[in-house]
């Protein structure tokens, strides 16, 4: 099965497993979450959902939602009040506690609080995501007021990561992000303890999230090359 097939199956799962009609639900971001929201999408005009509220994570999530029809509130909305049933993402790299890192797309600040307001979060990757320990091969992105460019970069420097900022690609500069922010990717050279390394870089002056997810996990759909989808759950 080729690497997009492999997010599809694991993306449709991931919905047709745990959505039912009427939920809130937080939609991610990425390569695979977004084939949740295709199948969300999909079910919604197939009338075989209905009555779903959808809150996107990104800019990308909000224009797939606004294609398909799937309607959209904040996370602020009085329907929404700030709790979801349900939210589904991607990652970037799964350990064994299933830790994640996400935020390879840019969109880690409000996937975080999507992902913290939910019920449940499952989380959606192919088996190449998971790995023993977090930072050592996909570096750990941190979004940052422009104002603390360099000191936040010294201070996650101290913390023992190699911070550089995220250059865009057709653009000049820096990645700025949907909240008019940049990003700093942390390269560990070391192991580290995932809910400790969360705490100490969201202490940061300037950084508005990092991309570590130690906490609300509630289930991880693997899908392997063989088209099977592993559960792992704590
Ligand atoms: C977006 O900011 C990220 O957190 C993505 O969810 C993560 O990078 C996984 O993306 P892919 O599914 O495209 O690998």
């Amino acid at each position: 099965m080729d690497a997009n097939e492999i997010k599809k199956q694991v993306g449709y799962a991931a919905v047709d497993e745990f959505i039912t009609s009427g939920m809130k639900i937080g939609l991610g971001t990425g390569s695979t979450a977004v084939w949740a929201v295709r199948r969300l999408g999909e079910l919604l005009k197939a009338g075989k959902l209905h009555g779903v509220l959808a809150v996107a994570t990104s800019s990308q999530t909000e224009m797939e939602c606004q294609n398909l029809g799937i309607p959209l509130k904040s996370l602020n909305d009085p329907e929404i009040g700030g709790s979801l049933d349900f939210a589904v993402d991607g990652a970037d790299e799964v350990d064994e506690e299933l830790n994640l890192t996400k935020g390879g797309g840019g969109a880690l600040l409000i996937e975080k609080i999507v992902a913290y307001s939910a019920k449940k979060f499952v989380v959606v990757v192919d088996s190449s995501k998971l790995v023993k320990n977090l930072g050592l091969g996909f570096p750990v992105p941190v979004e940052v007021l422009r104002e603390a460019r360099v000191s936040a970069a010294r201070a996650c420097d101290a913390l023992g990561a190699r911070a550089e900022v995220r250059m865009a690609v057709k653009k000049m500069g820096a990645v700025i992000t949907d909240n008019g922010n940049i990003l700093l990717d942390l390269k560990f050279a070391k192991a580290f303890d995932p809910r400790g390394m969360e705490t100490e870089l969201s202490r940061v002056p300037g950084v508005l999230g990092n991309g570590i997810f130690s906490r609300n996990v509630s289930e991880v759909l693997a899908a392997h090359s063989d088209g099977r989808i592993e559960r792992l759950k704590k």
